[in-house]
């Protein structure tokens, strides 16, 4: 496992797969490095990519909105992806490319240990839950994973596409809300 510093720098330089080629800038992902929550997207998209930074563009003002319902700030929880290059017109990130880069994310999780992973999509929760996640049907629901609790809800841009899907995702952040509210110690409201 690496420090922050150490995989930070090696992140910068990746070179593991060819999203490497298109890419203009590595997303590393933000927030607290004590963070008790982790919201994990899928891979950066066209605003992400040029700043740099997780869930900056339109999904991402939705994501803080959605945040912001359930008293939660973004540097107060730490927001990373699947993938840190983003993938060529916004395609779902390969399972090669996935394959590369979860290590990232694995040495992310030691390090931050918390104590809730949200997964924004069907793309985080098939590769972290389970392979056969079905998002339709399961959002919402907790699953423990060594001593993590995990949760899959809707993703921001999916919400944008399709705005039929908020009602339930509000009941998902209530959920979200109870869970942060039973185990979590950090003040979320100030
Ligand atoms: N969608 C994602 O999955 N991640 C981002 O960082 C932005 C949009």
């Amino acid at each position: 496992m690496k420090n922050w510093d150490e995989l930070y720098a090696e992140c910068m330089d990746c070179r593991r797969c060819s999203l490497a080629d298109t890419r203009h800038n590595v997303v590393f992902g933000e927030g607290a490095r004590d963070a008790e929550a982790m919201f994990i997207g899928e891979g950066p998209g066209e605003q992400e990519d040029l700043t740099g930074r997780p869930f900056v563009g339109r999904a991402g003002q939705l994501l803080d909105d959605m945040l912001e319902m359930i008293d939660l700030r973004r540097e107060k929880v730490f927001i990373g992806n699947m993938v840190k290059c983003r993938p060529p017109g916004n395609r779902d990130p390969l399972n090669i490319e996935q394959e590369a880069c979860i290590g990232y994310l694995r040495n992310q999780v030691a390090l931050i240990r918390p104590k809730i992973i949200v997964c924004l999509g069907r793309i985080a929760a098939i590769r972290l839950m389970k392979d056969d996640f079905k998002i339709t049907r399961e959002h919402g629901q907790w699953m423990e994973k060594a001593g993590v609790w995990m949760m899959a809800m809707f993703h921001p841009s999916a919400l944008l596409r399709d705005p039929s899907k908020r009602p339930e995702s509000f009941v998902d952040l209530k959920t979200l809300q109870a869970k942060i509210r039973e185990i979590c110690t950090h003040t979320y409201n100030d």
